[in-house]
């Protein structure tokens, strides 16, 4: 298939590019590098062999996105163009909201005018607020969201379930995505974040290469084993082969659109990611326990199995492929992708 990939210089719209093209498929890239680098381009086709058209422009854009549809025919979009800083989204609310839902709108209406009717959208487990039962299953109800952000997750699972109810055609695939992390194998792409990383994993790699001077574990006093927070981290990799797995499934797939939590199905503590980091890197890591962070939860994980059942994906990857893959990226790139 000829897939639009929105989103795809990022970090995990590169990983998808990559699994797309090695499954045979067509990838072409709209992204308006508001959270990544041109330079990435450049890797994904050295990595891919392949060449991979490019548009450089916001989805906001209705013109210049319903221009592109005119001018290109695509099977299949895979959606992962958005905002995701969760503490940035509560400071800048209209921003967040003006941004991931004009975008999806906008794609959206193109899609519809030009007959593309498959989409995999990548969502978040943040959908599943902060009461549901552990492991998080896909039917629970109701959504919400503590942020701005993880409420345009709601809202755009919300629009494009209404969209495929009433689109004979429409077929849709709601990712929801528990803590990404890792890097391709080769060590070429990997997690970027611009300024200081916000989520664990980057921090960490940031410290091991000497960027950041010491990781601050945000509370030892939860009800988890070590004290520490836990979490449900899956390889970009899986994550990314899951996108292309649930691509394929689309013509498959029934209505009403059903979610699918793409996660381990398992939780990792803090202290056992940061230990799982030493082991990669070689040497202990420098760490001070602070007091919560306001907003985390506990402990929560993903129930795995649908995606197991109806798709036939699950994770492989272990903790230690996640920090060793994402050490190779941070130490070969240690100021990450370059600008130029
Ligand atoms: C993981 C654990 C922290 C940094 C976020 C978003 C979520 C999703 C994934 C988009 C927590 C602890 C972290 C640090 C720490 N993103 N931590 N020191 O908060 O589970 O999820 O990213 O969909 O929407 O909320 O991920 O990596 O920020 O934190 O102790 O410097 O690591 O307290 O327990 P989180 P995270």
């Amino acid at each position: 298939m000829r897939v639009l990939v929105s989103g795809g210089a990022g970090y995990i719209g590169s990983h998808t590019v990559l699994a797309l093209l090695d499954h045979g498929h067509d990838a072409v890239i709209v992204d308006d590098f508001a959270n990544s680098k041109p330079t990435v381009l450049g890797r994904l086709e050295a990595l891919s062999g392949k060449q991979i058209p490019l548009h450089s422009f916001d989805l906001t854009d209705a013109d210049k996105t319903e221009r592109l549809f005119a001018q290109e025919e695509f099977d299949a979009v895979i959606h992962f163009a958005g905002h995701k800083a969760v503490g940035e989204s509560v400071a800048k609310p209209l921003e967040y909201y003006r941004n991931n839902l004009d975008s999806t709108f906008s794609l959206a209406r193109a899609m519809t005018r030009h007959g593309v009717d498959r989409l995999v959208f990548s969502s978040s487990a943040t959908v599943y607020g902060d009461h549901a039962p552990v492991p998080y299953h896909e039917d629970y109800q109701p959504l919400s969201a503590s942020s701005p952000y993880g409420r345009t997750k709601v809202m755009i699972e919300q629009v494009l379930t209404d969209i495929a109810a009433i689109s004979e055609g429409w077929k849709v695939a709601l990712l929801r995505y528990f803590n990404p992390v890792g890097a391709h194998p080769s060590g070429r792409i990997g997690e970027d974040p611009q300024g200081v990383p916000n989520n664990l994993m980057p921090f960490i790699a940031q410290v091991a290469v000497g960027r950041r001077d010491k990781l601050t574990v945000f509370g030892d006093d939860y009800p988890t084993a070590d004290g520490t927070a836990e979490r449900d981290y899956i390889h970009v990799m899986d994550l990314a082969e899951g996108h292309v797995v649930a691509l394929e499934h689309l013509e498959s797939m029934q209505k009403p659109v059903r979610p699918f939590n793409l996660g381990t199905g398992t939780g990792t503590s803090v202290l056992e990611m940061l230990h799982a980091f030493e082991r990669a890197v070689g040497r202990e890591l420098p760490y001070e326990v602070a007091g919560r962070r306001a907003g985390d939860l506990p402990a929560y994980w993903a129930d795995a199995t649908r995606a197991q059942q109806e798709l036939g994906w699950h994770a492989t990857r272990t903790i230690d492929d996640m920090c060793a893959d994402t050490w190779r990226w941070q130490s070969d790139n240690p100021q990450g992708f370059p600008d130029a």
